[in-house]
């Protein structure tokens, strides 16, 4: 047992209050540690303020959800009414409803532009990999939460959405039927839907949420942040063992996070109080409508942050299906064009392109379409080391590699307005150069990223006073 220290004899009451929780709880030791000894490279910019701000959004979903599961009835004969009641008759109950739907949406425009400046900043790559995958695991938990959360209002799309999502396990080969009927409790989404949705909604997903944000923050701060110029700070470090570069979390960027949280607050409350629909992008209007088992919404689409995936999964049809038997086999000729394999090598590369394409056309494109939509994501957690580049940040990256993240994000702006749109020719076409573009960007990436004229990177990190 450590010694136990005495608070000096003129000490506040406050000051005697935290040495008596020190003596007992690291108080003191983890707000030195996370706080003010966390040295931040003091060139963080604009883009290093969506990690406070989806902290704050996940409270704010955490607090509104237990006032909603105190008015709300997880009951496919009451749900419905008990939004209504929510939103008519408990007070305050429409503030709490709008906040939690506003928030959803917010989560991922926050999460979304976070992943980003990840991406733009090589923040994954070592010594990060790990920050990353807590990331995508966050990611993951993320959509799981958002999709079951969305049948609870038990409206028409929030009925009819699950109903397709649902199906789309059945088409996984074998246990494709046994599966769906498991994640629905019934043969159609129904009460016990409902029930265990709900049951994974409010506690068996949010926790595993906490325990992977935690994990999250740990993994980062033993690592320390990386910083848009890609530049260690830990590599250049005074007397004291403080990095040059780094300056303490509180009050610094406590501050600079602070103003982030009332820039944001101010455009949540704009929509919360002028448009909580989000111009019918945050609550469709087909969801003010009880969910009525007869009768199909003549167009059924997700919540436009699953659009971009969404649009992968039906631009994989047979014509796609055989667009990539085509690309797998051109891999494979070009592999033993370049050389560099024995005899064993050459055979195994072509058994292993035959076997692909055999592979691929012996399931139809619906199960294709769920594993281009669940790889998509998949695809995220190998980005670490999918990233050859000689330079971490964007920064310092050839010019071109800028306009290749360009078209990336254009894409998947256009896959996800796609994806909220009903089906159409032109609409597929574009869909499916979408998702080659979003996979090629990806697996091609150990080549392409290697390419191309590098800028020296510095060795300290850039910074002018602002
Ligand atoms: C609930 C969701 C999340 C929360 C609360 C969260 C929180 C944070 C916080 C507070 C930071 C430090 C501040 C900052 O760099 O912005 C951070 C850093 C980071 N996060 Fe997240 N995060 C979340 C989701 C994600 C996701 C989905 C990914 C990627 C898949 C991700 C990847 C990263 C990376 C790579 C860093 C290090 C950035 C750097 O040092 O440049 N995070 N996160």
């Amino acid at each position: 047992m450590a010694e136990f220290r005495a608070a000096p004899a003129n000490a506040s009451a406050g000051q005697k209050l935290v040495t008596w929780i020190d003596n007992r709880f690291p108080l003191t030791k983890l707000y030195n540690e996370h706080m003010a000894e966390y040295y931040a490279p003091k060139n963080f910019n604009f883009w290093y303020v969506f990690g406070s701000l989806a902290m704050l959004v996940l409270v704010i979903q955490i607090l509104t959800g237990i006032f909603l599961v105190m008015h709300y009835k997880p009951d496919a004969a009451l749900a419905f009414a008990s939004v209504e009641y929510i939103m008519r008759d408990v007070p305050w109950g429409w503030l709490i409803r709008y906040m939690h739907s506003t928030g959803a949406s917010a989560f991922f425009i926050v999460v979304y532009l976070h992943m980003f400046r990840g991406l733009l900043y090589g923040s994954y790559r070592k010594p990060r990999e790990l920050v990353w995958l807590f990331g995508c695991g966050i990611f993951l938990c993320l959509m799981a939460e958002a999709f079951m959360g969305y049948l609870l209002p038990w409206g028409q799309m929030s009925y009819w959405g699950a109903q397709v999502i649902v199906n789309l396990f059945s088409a996984v080969p074998f246990v494709g039927n046994d599966l769906s009927l498991l994640i629905r409790g019934d043969y159609v989404v129904g009460d016990a839907t409902l029930n265990r949705f709900f049951s994974f909604h409010v506690i068996a997903v949010p926790l595993v949420l906490l325990g992977l944000v935690a994990a999250h923050i740990i993994a980062l701060h033993e690592v320390g942040s990386n910083n848009p110029d890609g530049v260690e700070i830990k590599a250049k470090k005074d007397a004291k063992g403080i990095p040059l570069d780094g300056i303490p979390f509180q009050p610094y960027y406590t501050v600079h996070d602070i103003y982030a949280v009332c820039v944001f607050l101010f455009v949540f409350s704009f929509v919360l109080f002028f448009m909580p629909e989000g111009g019918g992008y945050f609550l469709e209007s087909n969801n003010f409508i009880e969910a009525n088992p007869l009768k199909t919404p003549p167009h059924i689409a997700p919540v436009w942050y699953f659009t971009p995936f969404y649009s992968m999964l039906r631009a994989t049809t047979d014509p796609m299906v055989n667009i990539l038997c085509g690309i797998v086999g051109l891999s494979g000729v070009m592999a033993l064009l370049r050389g560099g394999f024995s005899a064993t090598g050459k055979m195994v590369v072509a058994v292993a392109a035959i076997f692909a394409v055999l592979l691929l056309k012996t399931f139809d494109a619906k199960f294709w379409g769920v594993v281009v939509m669940g790889g998509a994501v998949i695809t995220l957690f190998f980005l670490p080391w999918l990233d050859r580049s000689l330079a971490k940040s964007i920064r310092y990256r050839p010019g071109w590699h800028k306009a290749v993240y360009g078209i990336f994000v254009a894409f998947f702006l256009v896959l996800g307005y796609l994806g909220s749109q009903p089906p159409s020719v032109a609409g597929n076409v574009i869909s499916q150069i979408g998702t080659i573009v979003y996979f090629g960007f990806f697996l091609l990436m150990p080549w392409w990223s290697r390419m191309g004229t590098f800028k020296p990177v510095p060795d300290r990190v850039t910074y002018t006073a602002h």
